[in-house]
């Protein structure tokens, strides 16, 4: 369906296959045309693995996806990742893709040795829970964005980070596709701020695979142009779809599908996880396949699910054990090693013909697919917290584990304001009718408070009316009348629908310090799960990757 927008530009000019790192830092890889070059105009494949210790897996009834509720972060072990390093030498892998880490620790040890052994990072800025896009109740917030970027000041030092994943496996099925306008978003305002600290480090998201009926406008919805003019500023850089279609001896037509519906594809694509272990023994025999014509015209290579041990409902897909300092490689090392060893990235197109990236106009909406192509704004830290500070009725939690329970008083106020005439459609965003209300984009603590204090003014400021069971205060310094709270409130929201550079945030918590947005796990969408679900067994296969699971602010927050 992409060849619309896509003629092929392969040279069949030879190419000579250099590559050798740089002695001291690695090379850039860059985005040209819809394919990946190094400095010296060789075309680059991310021949990778996935490394990341399985976190403990969430626990929560309402989470048919395993994913994990805790995290280890990789790459603040240098010990550890020294070990793990002459074996990722001897899988000849150039890139390891890790799903969270953690920017209050130090990555130097780990980063400087990935370098020196010219090994690529894919860094997925997402936390396993509130520190990701929520699939049930998708918004783009300051809290995330704060988060995001505070990872992305930790890492930007170092010359080895390929990529930043705004997200993994966010939507699952046609129903989750009204997110799509908030990872677009996360996507713009994050490639906007890399460009503002002189990154060149490549924008990705990585999809699970799926029907084709929202995968395919999904990849073409991440690299459109909204506007029909070419532009990229929305652009993901980097599409990943994690593809488990190939099951032990197959063929290369496990893939003519998937081939045929990426063909025309406008930025350059790769498979983020691949490995299936349904029918082993696991020979990796795709691996020839991916790497060489006709899918090398089509993919830039694949990350290979999983160094460390990973355990789903279809097996296990670890290819080491680790005993302290001690690998034990399995049989699957062997082959994947075997079949790694044995791949010459093709050289075609050369970087000279790969033309430029083209943007087209989004995807028209329709039933399997819900996505506005009206984006929401860019998360602004100074809008929320001017908010925050002036209003009457204050959300002032007695512990800092806000997560638990702010969710549930989300849930709870936005019930109760209809009562009173009032309602929650400002701090509500829906990315199906591209409506967003102008505190959508704050922190869940700011948006408490906001509609506590709407509450608040609506029974005339009832001294009653501010206590939540001992969880609001009233702000001694709001403004004294509910007009001059509006308009303090107004004020503070100028410029709610701007789209602008984010700055770093004030400190390293930000505004987010007492934000949780994981709710009360109270979904309200079976329907959903029982879809997952079915996905699940069917096709796809959910890896270590994060996506959060849990209704932040519940079924409530749907009034209109
Ligand atoms: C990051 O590490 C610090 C220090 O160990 C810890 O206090 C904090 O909880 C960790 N953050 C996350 C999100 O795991
Ligand atoms: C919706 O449009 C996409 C193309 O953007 C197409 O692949 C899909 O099949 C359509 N869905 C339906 C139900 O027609
Ligand atoms: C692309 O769009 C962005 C956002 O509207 C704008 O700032 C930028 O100047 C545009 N780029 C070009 C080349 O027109
Ligand atoms: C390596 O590639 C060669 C040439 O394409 C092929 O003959 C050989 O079978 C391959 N080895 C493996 C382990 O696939
Ligand atoms: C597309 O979105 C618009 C605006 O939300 C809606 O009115 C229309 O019904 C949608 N079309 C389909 C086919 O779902
Ligand atoms: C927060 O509270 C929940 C539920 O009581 C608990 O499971 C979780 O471990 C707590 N988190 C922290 C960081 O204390
Ligand atoms: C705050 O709200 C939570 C959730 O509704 C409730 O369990 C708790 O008792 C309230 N009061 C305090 C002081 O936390
Ligand atoms: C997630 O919740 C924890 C615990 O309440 C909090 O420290 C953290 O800042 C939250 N993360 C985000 C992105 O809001
Ligand atoms: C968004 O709007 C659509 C169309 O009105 C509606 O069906 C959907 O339930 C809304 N989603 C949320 C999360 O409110």
């Amino acid at each position: 369906m992409y060849t619309k927008h896509f003629s092929r530009a392969v040279a069949l000019t030879g190419g000579v296959l250099a590559l050798v790192a740089g002695a001291h830092a690695l090379q850039k890889v860059s985005r040209v045309g819809r394919y990946l070059y190094t400095d010296d105009g060789n075309r680059f494949f991310i021949k990778g693995i996935a490394y990341q210790e399985q976190g403990a897996a969430s626990t929560d009834p309402n989470n048919p996806f395993s994913e994990p509720s805790t995290f280890i972060d990789p790459l603040q072990d240098g010990t550890a990742c020294k070990r793990d390093i002459p074996f990722l030498q001897q899988l000849g892998v150039n890139t390891i893709r890790v799903y969270s880490v953690n920017s209050s620790l130090n990555h130097d040890d780990c980063m400087s040795a990935f370098s020196a052994a010219n090994i690529y990072t894919i860094v997925d800025l997402a936390l396993p829970g509130n520190g990701s896009i929520d699939r049930l109740n998708p918004t783009w917030t300051t809290n995330l964005q704060d988060q995001y970027i505070n990872t992305i000041n930790v890492f930007n030092k170092y010359d080895n980070v390929l990529a930043y994943n705004v997200g993994n496996e966010i939507i699952v099925d046609p129903s989750g596709t009204g997110a799509a306008p908030f990872i677009k978003a996360a996507a713009r305002d994050i490639r906007s701020y890399l460009n503002s600290v002189g990154s060149s480090a490549l924008v990705g998201y990585a999809a699970i695979d799926g029907d084709d009926n929202w995968v395919l406008p999904l990849a073409e919805y991440l690299s459109c142009d909204p506007t029909s003019a070419n532009n990229g500023s929305s652009a993901i850089d980097l599409f990943g779809l994690n593809n488990y279609e190939w099951c032990g001896n197959d063929s290369p037509s496990a893939y003519s599908g998937t081939n045929g519906n990426f063909a025309g594809y406008n930025v350059p694509a790769y498979f983020s996880e691949f490995g299936c272990v349904k029918n082993p023994p696991r020979l990796w025999t795709e691996v020839g396949t991916i790497f060489s014509q006709p899918m090398s015209d089509i993919w830039s290579g694949g990350v290979a699910f999983s160094y460390f041990p990973a355990e789903s409902n279809d097996g296990e897909f670890g290819i080491v054990t680790i005993n302290g300092n001690t690998v034990t490689t399995n049989d699957d090392f062997g082959r994947l090693q075997a079949q790694y060893g044995n791949v010459t990235f093709p050289t075609v197109p050369s970087k000279s013909s790969a033309g430029t990236t083209q943007f087209p106009s989004c995807p028209p909406n329709n039933s399997s697919w819900l996505a506005s192509n009206t984006l929401p704004p860019t998360p602004n830290d100074n809008e929320c917290q001017c908010l925050a500070s002036t209003l009457s009725c204050q959300f002032t939690p007695k512990t800092d584990n806000t997560s638990v329970i702010i969710g549930s008083l989300i849930d709870f106020t936005c019930s109760t304001l209809p009562s009173v005439n009032a309602n929650c459609d400002d701090i509500s965003g829906n990315g199906t009718t591209g409506s967003y209300g102008r505190v959508a984009f704050c922190d869940p603590a700011t948006k408490l408070s906001f509609v506590m204090s709407e509450f608040y003014e609506a029974t005339n400021r009832a001294a009653t009316s501010c206590d939540f069971s001992g969880n609001a205060t009233v702000n001694p310094n709001a403004p004294t009348s509910a007009s001059a709270e509006n308009a303090a409130a107004s004020s503070c929201l100028s410029n709610p629908n701007a789209v602008f550079t984010p700055s770093s945030p004030a400190s390293a918590s930000g505004s987010s310090s007492t934000g949780g947005s994981t709710g009360s796990g109270q979904s309200g969408s079976s329907g959903n799960k029982n879809a997952a679900e079915s996905l699940f067994e069917s096709k796809a296969l959910f890896g270590v990757g994060i996506a959060a699971l849990l209704s932040v602010l519940g079924s409530a927050l749907t009034l209109a």
